[in-house]
């Protein structure tokens, strides 16, 4: 089934599904104190997910990215992967993990199906580590890193958020980090949410200066792969890892959006900004309603804009990216 294509031309392969809301870090960039339940379960329980994925593998899909809050919070999480790779026409499941939970699991998460990992770990010191995430846990997710290289993924990627005075001069220490493992380090600039303005205005530094830091050093940018991500990745022969530079402010980088979101509430997220959500989970309830979801999906995404509104100061709708996964 070829991917379904928007009016501007993009094709989206790939579907990020946020599990929860919840978090046992609070980032400072991040989240804020507390979130709300409404009642109902706020989750997407695992008959709800099998359905929401076989309506998104039937219009093309074939890439989900498990995302949150923290999605390994989930206790059924493993479930939910051997869920969503029998599902046919799933041939990638990924997760992003801020990695606590990595070195009791992640062997189980690759067996059950599991098949790129990407882990925030914002500085290569552990005290500042610590500053940034607020949770003292810079060993357990170093080295689960270390195992999950053993496991034989598709790919290991490591999230790094550029903050201004707080981590943004730890490039050596990446370079060596790099040197041996078949990683990449992706940094990432801030972006702007509702509840952050404060915070985004004396930490946000843009990415270029870093850039031509990692230029000098002789990295070269890779070409682009067709369905690649956000990510500009560069390359170096010394070095087994590789670098990214995830920078939402720079030109045409919605240009080559290839993504959808479905929060952990059902909705589905045309955009991580500027986006109400649509509803899905009533059309998760039976197996009956199939055919229903597919066309809602189908015409939600003709409304699909061609960007975000970060460039005009806009922080859209988007209270913070752990309520729709980043
Ligand atoms: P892969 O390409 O599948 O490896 O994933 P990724 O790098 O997009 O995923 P990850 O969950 O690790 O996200 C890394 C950062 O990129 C997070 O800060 C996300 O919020 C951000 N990001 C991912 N996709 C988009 C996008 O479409 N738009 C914007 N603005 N940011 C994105
Ligand atoms: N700007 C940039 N990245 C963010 N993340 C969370 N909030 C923000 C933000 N405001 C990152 C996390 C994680 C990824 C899924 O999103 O650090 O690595
Ligand atoms: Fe796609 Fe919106 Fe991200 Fe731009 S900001 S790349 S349109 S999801």
């Amino acid at each position: 089934m070829a991917a379904l294509v928007d009016r501007f031309g993009r094709s989206f392969p790939y579907l990020r599904l946020s599990l929860t809301e919840a978090c046992n870090y609070r980032c400072s960039y991040c989240l804020p104190d507390g979130y709300h339940a409404d009642g109902r379960p706020r989750f997407l329980e695992l008959d709800e997910i099998r359905r929401l994925v076989r309506g998104f593998a039937a219009v093309g899909m074939s890439k989900i990215r498990l995302t949150g809050g923290e999605p390994t919070l989930r206790k059924d999480l493993l479930d939910i992967m051997s869920t969503v790779a029998a599902v046919p026409g799933i041939r990638r499941i990924a997760i992003t993990t801020n990695g606590t939970h990595l070195p009791r699991h992640v062997a189980a998460w690759r067996e059950a199906g599991l098949t790129a990992l990407n882990v925030s770990l914002d500085s290569l010191d552990p005290e500042r580590f610590r500053e940034i995430t607020g949770h003292d846990r810079f060993a357990e997710v170093t080295e689960g890193v270390e195992m999950a290289l053993g496991l034989g993924f598709d790919s290991v990627k490591l999230n790094a958020v550029l903050l201004r005075g707080r981590n943004d001069d730890e490039l050596p220490g990446w370079f060596e980090y790099l040197r041996g493992r078949d990683v990449a380090v992706r940094f990432i600039e801030l972006m702007r949410t509702g509840d952050n303005l404060e915070f985004f205005e004396r930490h946000h530094v843009r990415a270029e200066a870093l850039e031509e830091q990692i230029a000098a050093a002789g990295w070269t940018q890779r070409p682009r792969a067709p369905d690649a991500g956000p990510a500009r990745e560069y390359s170096h022969p010394d070095y087994k890892g590789r670098i990214g530079i995830i920078a939402p402010y720079s030109k045409d980088f919605c240009a080559g959006c290839n993504r959808l979101r479905v929060t952990a509430r059902g909705d589905l997220r045309l955009c991580l900004f500027g986006d109400f959500g649509i509803g899905l989970r009533h059309l998760l309830q039976s197996d009956d309603d199939f055919d229903a979801l597919v066309a809602r999906i189908t015409t939600q995404l003709g409304l699909k804009a061609a960007g975000h509104g970060l460039h005009q100061g806009e922080t859209g709708l988007t209270p913070h990216l752990a309520s729709i996964g980043g």
